[in-house]
């Protein structure tokens, strides 16, 4: 089945690298018009805007830091501004600082809960504003907006070393349930995405070479995901194929979840 969402806007935050990038690409070729929003990297977020505008498609490339509540007001306004309207957020930026819990200092506890929680709050709110605004765009979508936030396994599966993050995705779970259960009697559909050990920049360590091997006996499905495992998920989610999915969490994960330690083992 083919999917379109031609005549929708879509926001994607960490869009420069990963699967932001990935979900932008994604969700042009669905026939969306796409904000690639970016921190730091403006070339390749840019590059991509150029791409799929030479395809035909619209897109523009906004830099804005999601911890910041005046960048994100900022994107927003910039976004109406350039295309008229929002259907679909993807509320995707997220950053490790990884260390010991004993050694973590507090600079790196806030940056990743800044970015990973606040930062998706603080989108989500600035897109249920423009949805409520906007209501049912009749013809476009049968929900007056939707919204994905990008979790990670780790939203279930303890993670030492990483108290921060895991505590952050903890957090995007209960923040996305908890909206889902508000907004829906607007016909505002939200949902997340759990990916497991996609290959990307926050972890090339983990998924290359020896340390690559290892993180395979975590994965009942022996190999790691591509971006594009997750960015086809969120088409889908974003479309009305899945108008009835509110407030679910998908894990794409090749069975990471699945707590595969446990195979042949008590
Ligand atoms: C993390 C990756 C990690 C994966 C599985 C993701 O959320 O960002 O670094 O490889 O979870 O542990």
């Amino acid at each position: 089945m083919q999917i379109s969402l031609a005549h929708q806007v879509a926001l994607i935050t960490g869009a420069s690298s990963g699967i932001g990038h990935a979900s932008a690409k994604a969700l042009a070729a669905a026939g969306a018009a796409v904000v690639i929003n970016y921190n730091r990297q403006a070339e390749p977020a840019e590059a991509l805007a150029r791409q799929i505008i030479a395809d035909g498609g619209r897109a523009l490339a906004i830099g804005a830091d999601v911890s910041k509540e005046d960048d994100v007001e900022r994107l927003f306004r910039q976004t109406l501004d350039a295309f008229g309207s929002l259907d679909i957020l993807v509320a995707n930026s997220g950053l490790q600082k990884d260390a010991p819990a004993v050694d973590m200092t507090l600079e790196e506890w806030n940056t990743v809960i800044g970015v990973n929680l606040t930062g998706q709050f603080l989108c989500a709110r600035a897109a249920l504003r423009i949805f409520n605004r906007q209501g049912i765009r009749e013809g476009v979508s049968r929900a007056a907006g939707k919204i994905i936030h990008m979790s990670s396994v780790h939203q279930r599966i303890p993670w030492a070393g990483h108290v921060n993050y895991a505590a952050s995705k903890g957090g995007v779970d209960l923040l996305m349930q908890s909206l889902a259960q508000e907004v829906s009697p607007q016909r505002i559909r939200i949902n997340g995405i759990a990916p497991g050990a996609i290959s990307t920049a926050i972890n090339t360590q983990a998924t290359e070479g020896e340390a690559g091997q290892e993180l395979l006996k975590l994965i009942p499905y022996g190999r790691i995901g591509d971006v594009e495992d997750v960015a086809n998920a969120v088409v889908f989610l974003a479309s009305d194929l899945a108008d009835y999915i509110v407030g679910t969490t998908l894990f794409i994960d090749g069975g990471m979840s699945l707590y595969p330690e446990f195979r042949g083992n008590g």
